[in-house]
């Protein structure tokens, strides 16, 4: 496709880690993109990609009571990333930020004229180590309300999810796919480290649990099986806007071929990059789980999205190209003379 047949791709959550990623990629291959970021992510998104000049951010400060009447001018298309995660909004404003959140930008999507519409939806648990696009988390929103931080999550997750579904069966002029990962590890983009000038180890969102392997008294890991580098979610999410078939997969469950095992992990970095095997965590620190490998059926990505089942990153590549990337990370806040010290706390 040309750079001129490539529609503009309005992206929410350009900040975040899987958001940056996605909007790297669609810069890389030729997009057009306008980020959405809120604060002081704005000025620091601005300069993060200054060298790409079809890049603009625009400053949308709640997505759910945003005005997009000019954000959405001369938008092709919406990939639509950013939710709070645990524990960083009220129950509320998390449920209301996920759900009203789509739902608003899918209405000012429809009156724009806007036909193609990518969300981010979140495998967040599963039974027996399966899941399929019809299995649902039987959590309620009273459940959220009295819940701790990840039940808020996994209700705000279903409950838009359900939403944005119910909004694509009323509209089926619009192309609309809610992507559905498990817990998203790797690098950060190339150019996130600008994004960062100053320790901020919340904006390694999930990808924080990796850098604590480079902590020796480490005992913080995530808390299911399931995991996919954060480069193959964003070019999954990419290659959503074109699919090969019309009736594609609306709901998409999404999980790496590979099993993940913390354990590998640690040894990974232990054999390929010696000079840090005196911060390495405690492999025996690792939990056990039957299975470190959620079955989820692929092959629909293949299908209808076209990523083969051979391309996807290896659990290997996964964690050495993350570590390198924090060490580099790392080296930028020492050189300005900050201390820089692995958190001890989990990172949600
Ligand atoms: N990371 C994972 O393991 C994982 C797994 C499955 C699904 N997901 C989904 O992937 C998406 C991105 O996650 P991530 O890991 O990249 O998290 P992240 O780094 O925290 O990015 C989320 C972004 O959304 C923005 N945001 C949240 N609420 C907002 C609101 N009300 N108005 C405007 N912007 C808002 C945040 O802005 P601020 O930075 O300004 O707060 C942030 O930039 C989320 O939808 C998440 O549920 C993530």
């Amino acid at each position: 496709m040309s750079a001129q047949s490539k529609p503009l791709v309005f992206v929410t959550g350009a900040a975040g880690y899987l958001g940056f990623e996605v909007v790297y990629q669609l810069l890389e291959a030729g997009y057009a993109v306008r980020g959405a970021a809120r604060g002081r992510k704005v000025k620091l998104l601005e300069k993060a990609l200054e060298k790409y000049p079809r890049f603009e951010v625009v400053e949308i400060a709640d997505i759910a009571t945003a005005d997009y009447t000019a954000a959405f001018k001369g938008v092709g298309a919406i990939i639509h990333v950013a939710a709070p995660l645990p524990g960083r909004a009220d129950s509320e404003t998390a449920l209301n930020s996920a759900i009203e959140g789509s739902l608003h930008i899918l209405r000012e999507a429809e009156k724009a004229g806007i036909k193609k519409f990518i969300a981010t939806g979140s495998m967040v648990t599963f039974p027996d180590n399966a899941y399929g696009p019809n299995d649902w988390v039987p959590v309620t929103k009273q459940d959220a309300i009295k819940g701790n931080s990840f039940v808020v999550y996994i209700a705000e997750k279903k409950f838009a999810e359900q939403a944005v579904l119910e909004f694509a069966e009323k509209h089926p002029e619009m192309d609309i796919t809610v992507f559905c990962p498990p817990w998203i590890f790797g690098p950060l983009a190339l150019g996130f480290e600008r994004m960062i000038p100053e320790p901020d180890f919340a904006a390694f969102s999930t990808s924080a649990f990796v850098y604590q392997l480079l902590r020796a008294d480490n005992v913080n890991y995530h808390y299911t099986p399931g995991v996919l580098d954060v480069r193959d979610v964003a070019r999954i999410h990419i290659a959503g806007l074109n699919p090969l078939t019309r009736d594609h997969p609306k709901r998409v469950p999404l999980s790496s071929p590979y099993p993940a095992d913390f354990r590998d992990a640690i040894k990974y970095i232990h054999d390929e990059r010696p000079e840090l095997r005196d911060r390495l965590a405690d492999p025996s620190k690792v939990p056990r789980w039957p299975s470190y490998k959620v079955d989820v059926d692929m092959q629909p990505v293949e299908k209808a999205f076209g990523i083969s089942l051979a391309s996807y990153k290896t659990w290997k590549e996964t964690i050495l190209d993350a570590v390198d990337r924090f060490v580099d990370v790392e080296k930028q806040w020492k050189s300005k003379g900050f201390k820089v010290e692995v958190p001890t706390a989990p990172p949600m």
